[in-house]
């Protein structure tokens, strides 16, 4: 995502109904290969079963919402989801390596300068670590600009006899336990697209005036990093790379053009259908549709049915798209989702984001690898070392602990390594700012001090300092 261009956009040819029984099925996305077979429209999957979709108690308003967003311009364009492609196509043939982070859930009022900035800040610093203890070139994606939408494991929570919707994340509902802010409220969907666009914004911004210009990393440190006990071998690997970029630039005799700056890529869980379709469109000159509010949705593990909503919308998008896989993940499942969502074998087009914990993935993760292979096709493996091992505390305060984390990445290096795969990225929940939300670390945070800056609504966060260590960590496991 370099320069912000603008991109014709053509009106979706069927207009968002959430009232639809019947897709009008025109455009099938492709040909010959059985989970092609069947037609598909951006509406398709409303014949299907969606699970953890809100029920709005007014369609009426709900529909003219969807009539807004429809007719709103794009948050992405269809080049820079072509580019995303093909990086990624490179990093699952072992060239390149993904790094994936931001919140569980972004929040409307982090919505500020300094907080997006922070999370550029560590995305910028992890990647600086990776790009040199790899030595590939790092594609950076943001858990950002729309991750608004949350999957909940329950439907309602009960408070004092009083039972509620549960919190679905800023563009569906409010944090506050009262039954006005738990109901869903369309307009929220209006003001997290906003929200998105003006993340986007200002991110194109600090890029476009150098903000991410790796001669000058001085630009992202965070306040921390002089009393860190990572400093030192921070300090060391700027260095590091600053000699390496003089070194090559003296051997060119100009810039290193191509690497002076980085791109970012935005990604969401594409959890909210109706929200999705309104903002998938077709595009002059290119074929197809893309989901044009962010370059990379992924699928959650807990909207990954192959015969539901969720993976039909999927189908039919030109976009690179991930599926997050579980313990409870089976082989035969995979290997229809890979007929379904993979049908061409596309390059670039399949990420799988394994999350099974650091006690379940020596069990799980090498008949997944072994699925894969069977089926032929090529896929970007991730390892999401968060969702597997979150836990709750004494005090009933949801945690992860930095060892469990690190115990799950570091098993999948080798079992990638065993299987004769490779393991191209990794995808966290992290955030820029000095939270207190998993334990462990450098600085040996404990149970008792996530109280003192505890702030996540949803899952816990590596706090910066922990997401560099893990940054570290990584690089070393594989320098
Ligand atoms: C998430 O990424 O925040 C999430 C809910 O993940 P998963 O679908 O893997 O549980
Ligand atoms: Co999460």
């Amino acid at each position: 995502m370099g320069r912000a261009a603008p991109e014709g956009n053509a009106a979706p040819r069927t207009p968002p109904d959430p009232a639809a029984t019947k897709a009008p099925a025109t455009d099938a996305p492709g040909t010959g290969s059985a989970g092609r077979a069947r037609d598909w429209a951006p509406t398709s999957w409303q014949d299907r079963p969606a699970a953890q979709q809100p029920e709005y108690p007014d369609e009426a308003a709900l529909k003219k919402v969807l009539a807004e967003l429809s007719t709103l311009p794009p948050l992405v364009t269809t080049w820079e989801i072509e580019s995303l492609k093909s990086q990624i196509a490179e990093a699952a043939a072992g060239e390149r390596f993904l790094l994936q982070g931001g919140d569980c859930a972004e929040r409307f009022d982090d919505c500020q300068s300094t907080m997006i900035a922070n999370k550029l800040k560590i995305l910028l610093q992890m990647s600086l670590v990776l790009v040199h203890g790899t030595q590939k070139r790092v594609i950076r994606v943001g858990r950002f600009a729309g991750q608004y939408a949350k999957p909940r494991s329950a439907e309602t929570e009960t408070v004092d006899g009083l039972e509620l919707p549960t919190y679905r994340g800023d563009s569906i509902n409010r944090v506050p336990f009262s039954e006005a802010d738990r109901r869903p409220d369309p307009q929220l969907l209006l003001r997290g697209y906003e929200r998105a666009a003006l993340t986007l914004n200002f991110i194109r911004s600090l890029i476009d005036g150098g903000f991410a210009d790796l001669h000058h990393p001085e630009y992202w440190n965070l306040g921390f990093v002089e009393h860190s006990p990572l400093a030192s071998e921070y300090s060391r690997i700027v260095e590091s790379i600053g000699h390496s970029l003089r070194f090559m630039e003296t051997l060119a005799g100009v810039e290193v053009g191509q690497i002076n700056r980085v791109d970012f890529f935005t990604s969401h869980e594409g959890l909210h259908l109706l929200y999705e379709q309104s903002q998938t469109r077709q595009v002059p000159h290119r074929t197809g549709w893309y989901n044009l509010s962010t370059h990379f949705p992924w699928i959650g593990m807990r909207t990954a049915k192959v015969d539901e909503a969720h993976v039909e919308y999927f189908r039919g998008i030109r976009n690179p798209v991930a599926i997050k896989i579980g313990p409870a993940m089976t082989n035969d499942w995979l290997a229809e989702l890979l007929d379904v969502l993979h049908p061409d074998n596309e390059p670039g087009r399949l990420t799988l984001i394994h999350r099974m914990g650091a006690h379940g993935i020596a069990e799980h993760l090498p008949r997944l690898i072994e699925a894969v292979q069977r089926s032929g096709k090529q896929v970007l493996w991730v390892c999401d070392p968060m969702h597997g091992n979150t836990e709750t505390t004494a005090d009933g305060i949801k945690t992860r602990k930095f060892e469990h984390i690190l115990a799950e990445l570091e098993q999948a290096f080798e079992i990638h390594a065993n299987a004769g795969t490779y393991l191209g990225g990794v995808h966290f929940e992290l955030t820029g700012e000095d939270v207190t939300e998993c334990t462990g670390g450098a600085r040996g945070l404990s149970e008792a001090d996530l109280k003192r800056a505890y702030r996540t609504h949803v899952d816990p966060r590596l706090n910066y300092e922990q997401a560099l260590e893990m940054a570290m960590r990584v690089a070393r496991r594989v320098g």
